[in-house]
């Protein structure tokens, strides 16, 4: 069996995020595409890790025993960096896109609380306003402005707040990265305004068979914004598996 893939979707999007990679990858291969709403269901305070280990639950329900390449977008990366750090043996490799392996700083989490109390308020759309407007690389299309603003205004809000808490709250996986010995692809769009490319840079230098691929004229979320450029790179990153 050929490796399977879990996708794991950013903030404040769904997996429908994944349609141009689902689309390319279903027919050669398990693709796994887990909602955030749905790893934070049931009891217990809303966690990074507690999202990590249903995401693994639900790939070990759908591919059993099948270590899988854990691709993660920004808050999907966080889940993939906890992943790897409780799970590694089910990890073939990670992508980590438009993330980072710090936790949030003190300011980060003043302006987490900040958007929990906005999205409370107000609702997702106004309350997630100062970081949606940063999603998306300034020359953006229309259609994919559309396309992201739909899958955002369907959130429940919720949830919504339920995964802020969890960021605000995550663990630093800086030294989970340093020690994964699996190959590591570190992806950021060029234009991406949340994560600085120093950061990325960085990311991809702390584990050991790490490298960084960037995609041009994307933003914060590339698998969108230019989904040929992100699929090609996640095709050379799994020939390289060979799986
Ligand atoms: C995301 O795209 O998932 C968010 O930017 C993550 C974050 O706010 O840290």
């Amino acid at each position: 069996m050929r490796t399977p893939l879990l996708l794991l979707h950013g903030f404040p999007m769904d997996a429908r995020m994944w349609r141009p990679l689902v689309e390319r990858f279903q027919h050669e291969r398990v693709v796994v595409t887990p909602n955030a709403a749905d790893l934070l269901m049931g009891d217990g305070p809303p966690t990074i890790e507690r999202m990590a280990k249903t995401a693994v639950e639900t790939l070990e329900s759908t591919a059993p025993g099948a270590p899988a390449v854990v691709v993660g977008l920004s808050m999907g990366g966080y889940v993939a960096l906890e992943i790897a750090r409780r799970f590694p043996d089910r990890v073939a490799g990670l992508v980590l896109a438009d993330t980072r392996a710090t936790a949030d700083t003190e300011d980060g989490k003043a302006a987490r609380n900040a958007m929990i109390e906005a999205v409370r308020a107000e609702g997702v759309m106004a309350g997630t306003r100062p970081l949606r407007e940063k999603l998306l690389a300034p020359n953006a299309s229309e259609r994919v402005i559309r396309a992201v603003n739909e899958i955002i205004e369907e959130q429940d809000p919720d949830a919504v707040v339920a995964c802020l808490e969890a960021m605000r709250d995550r663990a630093d996986t800086t030294n989970v990265l340093k020690a994964f010995a699996a190959p590591v692809l570190v992806v950021r769009g060029t234009d991406d305004a949340l994560i600085a490319a120093q950061v990325a840079e960085e990311t991809a230098r702390l584990p050991a068979n790490g490298r960084l691929e960037t995609i041009r004229r994307a933003g914060h979320v590339p698998p969108m914004e230019y989904p040929f450029g992100f699929n090609a790179a996640l095709t050379d990153f799994l020939r390289g598996l060979a799986g």
